[in-house]
């Protein structure tokens, strides 16, 4: 039995269409399929957030979703949230690039996609306790955390200050 499906989506504004078996995992296809190995898979028990991609907006870990399931779907990866066609980084890689809020990067790609959905989905500035609240899903065995959560209030102070002005 032909156990195949196709999968039409966008991917980083662009549209794709692969058909793949019904159990390949959204992560695999990013990965596997197009190529799109920024994000990361760092476990096998849904804990550790580095493959965190946002779909229609919203972070989700895409290692817990079938591929079948973004179907139809907007997708954006950690390669998608560059700004501009010069590749100008985004407020956030720049910051976490800035304030050393890495140090192997594997945990990275993940960590700038769930904060991007966390800074979407809050309606007022981030407390330090309101960001590791948003990234408790997301792991990092190296940084200590805390440059990660300066570098997210960072962007956040950054905004709040051009909407005042
Ligand atoms: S790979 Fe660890 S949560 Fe997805
Ligand atoms: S920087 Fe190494 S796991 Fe986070």
């Amino acid at each position: 039995m032909n156990d195949d499906v196709t999968v039409s989506l966008e991917v980083n504004r662009t549209p794709v269409a692969r058909t793949v078996p019904a159990r390949t995992l959204l992560v695999q296809l990013l990965r596997d399929e197009l190529g799109l190995t920024g994000t990361k898979v760092g476990c096998d028990t849904s804990t550790c957030g580095a493959c965190t991609v946002l779909l229609d907006g919203q972070s989700v870990k895409s290692c817990t979703l079938l591929a079948a399931q973004a179907d139809g779907c907007r997708l954006t990866t950690i390669e998608g949230l560059a700004t501009g066609d010069d590749g100008r980084l985004h407020a956030l890689q720049q910051a976490f690039h800035e304030r050393h809020a890495l140090q192997c990067g594997y945990c990275t790609p993940g960590m700038i996609m769930a904060a991007t959905s966390l800074l979407e989905e809050l309606p007022r500035t981030p407390t330090d306790r309101d960001v590791r609240a948003g990234l408790e899903g997301n792991l990092c065995r190296c940084t200590g955390y805390q440059h990660i959560v300066d570098a997210i209030l960072a962007v956040a102070a950054e905004r709040a200050g051009s909407a005042a002005q």
